[in-house]
């Protein structure tokens, strides 16, 4: 059973500027509960426009994005940001890991965010599931890691709230085939165990491979769509 809700979209534009044409135009998209999903296409199409729309995290100039029974349009910034929280784990090409501070402390920097001091189960649980990712909360520092490294922290820190939507903005881009390979496992293996609805822009054929269903962008629009909903 997915416990990730289904997704959807209606009339979604997004302008950058006013008179140029919308950099997301969208006219209507369902994606089922539980589905994993790539979004593909050229450089520029896009992609990364409407994964913010997608998470509340760039407000759209016209339509609606609808998770579930949630939508964005109807919350205002501090309820989008506290649903992103809590609904939404974000994995980026370039990690966006915090260098200051330890990886215990990167895998629990929500808890910050809502500015709770992590109890010392949690601090237990981080160490725990950076164990499980394969990196040594020992390790303390960032910037001593390898990419892979860097990115399973940031994978970690993503599932921390055992988020129901998983959205992952070319997460092996910056990594060699092999790490690519080793991060597309856990995040798939990750959202098949919660049933999250999972999103990954991505050009890596090897992950595009492993999902559900492809859509393809080109200019802000739907090019294709390899399941598309039945008339
Ligand atoms: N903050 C911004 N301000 C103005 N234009 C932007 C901004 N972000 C992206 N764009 C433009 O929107 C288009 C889509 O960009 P993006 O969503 O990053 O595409 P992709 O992720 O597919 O490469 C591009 O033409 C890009 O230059
Ligand atoms: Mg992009």
């Amino acid at each position: 059973m997915p416990s990730g809700p289904a997704l959807t979209v209606r009339d979604l534009e997004l302008r950058y500027e006013p008179a140029a044409p919308p950099v997301v135009d969208l006219p209507a998209l369902h994606v089922a509960a539980g589905t994993q999903l790539a979004i593909t296409g050229a450089s520029g199409a896009g992609k990364t426009s409407l994964a913010y729309l997608l998470c509340g995290i760039e407000r759209p100039s016209a339509g609606s994005v609808t998770w579930g029974e949630v939508a964005l349009d109807q919350l205002g910034e501090t309820a989008r940001d506290r649903w992103r929280r809590r609904q939404v784990g974000l994995v980026f090409q370039d990690f966006h890991l915090v260098p200051q501070l330890s990886l215990e402390d990167n895998v629990l920097v929500s808890c910050y965010f809502e500015r709770l001091r992590p109890s010392q189960a949690e601090r237990e649980r981080a160490r725990a599931e950076l164990a499980a990712m394969g990196v040594p909360a020992a390790r303390r520092d960032i910037r001593a890691l390898s990419r892979g490294e860097q990115q399973r922290v940031a994978l970690a820190r993503a599932l921390w709230h055992r988020p129901p939507i998983l959205i992952a903005d070319e997460p092996t881009a910056s990594l060699d085939r092999a790490t690519g390979a080793v991060i597309v496992e856990l995040l798939i293996d990750a959202a098949r165990a919660a049933g999250s609805t999972l999103i990954v822009v991505t050009h890596d054929q090897l992950l595009i491979e492993r999902m559900a269903r492809v859509l393809t962008l080109g200019a802000g629009r739907l090019l294709a769509d390899s399941a598309p909903p039945a008339a």
